[in-house]
């Protein structure tokens, strides 16, 4: 098993499938990799095949040139996979193990994961605090847009299911708990949804129709979809929402339409650019 090959991003516009190493237990130098995290050793790092994996409408920024990508960065964040062999300071997560990958990487022993600010990880990133795989200005760290890849601190990282077969059956709704979903509900914890809610949510996308999910799961009463996409609007109708087209109607008007007032309790931005 010495070959690997993965999705590069090519410049703006441009991605391509290309030959990469098979990871080691050693960080490489790369497309955006830190120099002083070249030669680092990982012996708590495990190796996946990729199972399953999601495009972010992050990876849209780089693609789409809004960023300063390096050309042969490998993309992907995404990541579920089984375990193919771990390192020598692997404790816990073991060779067959089926695992989601958090998209922010971090040690699990720093002052700030220790107080559960895992996306502010001291020690992934020489350049700033917080680190991500196959990302812009976030360590290097190779993307798992890709057959195989590496994650660092594979205990602390890797979240195992517990039951390999039930879990591949619903494998394409458990692959959005690597970013997708967490992100969404998380943007609906932090606009304050609870019981009773009326909630606001720009961007019918993959993150924005997490946080309409988790704004149920949280007791909201109304949950509004805003997009200028047609299909994406007609999605979150179809899971109760209410929706309000921006390229039709001003979404303060919308607002005012569907509860009688212009304003809502809590709003999440799920656009982005
Ligand atoms: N952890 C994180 O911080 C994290 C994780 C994932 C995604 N993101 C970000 O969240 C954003 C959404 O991600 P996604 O995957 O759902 O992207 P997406 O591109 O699939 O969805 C964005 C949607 O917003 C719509 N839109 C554009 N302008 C709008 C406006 N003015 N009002 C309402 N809707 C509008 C677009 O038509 C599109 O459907 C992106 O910017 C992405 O980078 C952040
Ligand atoms: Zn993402
Ligand atoms: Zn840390």
């Amino acid at each position: 098993m010495s070959s690997n090959r993965a999705i590069a991003y090519k410049g703006p516009g441009k991605v391509e499938v290309i030959d990469i190493d098979y990871p080691t237990y050693e960080l490489k130098d790369g497309p955006g990799v830190n120099p002083d995290n070249v030669g680092r050793k990982l012996p708590h790092a495990a190796i996946l095949k990729v199972v399953t994996t999601n495009i972010c409408g992050s990876d849209q920024h780089m693609v789409r040139g809004r960023t300063t990508a390096p050309v042969d960065l490998v993309l992907g964040h995404e990541i579920t996979g089984e375990v193919i062999e771990t390192g020598p300071g692997v404790e816990f997560i073991q060779k067959g193990d089926l695992v989601s990958v958090p998209f922010n990487i971090s040690c699990g022993r720093c002052e700030m994961c220790k107080t559960r600010r895992t996306e502010i990880c001291l020690n992934v990133n020489p350049d700033r605090p917080g680190s991500a795989y196959g990302y812009v200005d976030m360590g290097g760290w190779v993307g798992g847009q890709a057959e195989y890849v590496l994650v660092p601190y594979a205990d602390w990282n890797l979240l195992k299911f517990p039951d390999k077969d039930q879990a591949m059956e619903k494998i394409l709704d458990l692959t959005m708990l690597s970013d997708i979903f967490p992100t969404g509900f998380h943007g609906a914890v932090t606009a304050g949804v609870g019981p009773g809610s009326s909630v606001y949510i720009a961007g019918a996308g993959s993150v924005g129709t997490a946080a309409a999910v988790g704004a149920q799961l949280l007791g909201a009463s109304v949950v509004i979809m805003a997009d200028m996409n047609a299909e994406r609007l007609e999605n979150a109708a179809k899971f109760g929402c209410e929706t309000i087209d921006v390229s039709k109607e001003d979404p303060r008007e919308g607002i005012a339409r569907i509860l009688g007032r212009e304003e809502v309790d809590a709003g999440v931005d799920a656009v982005g650019f």
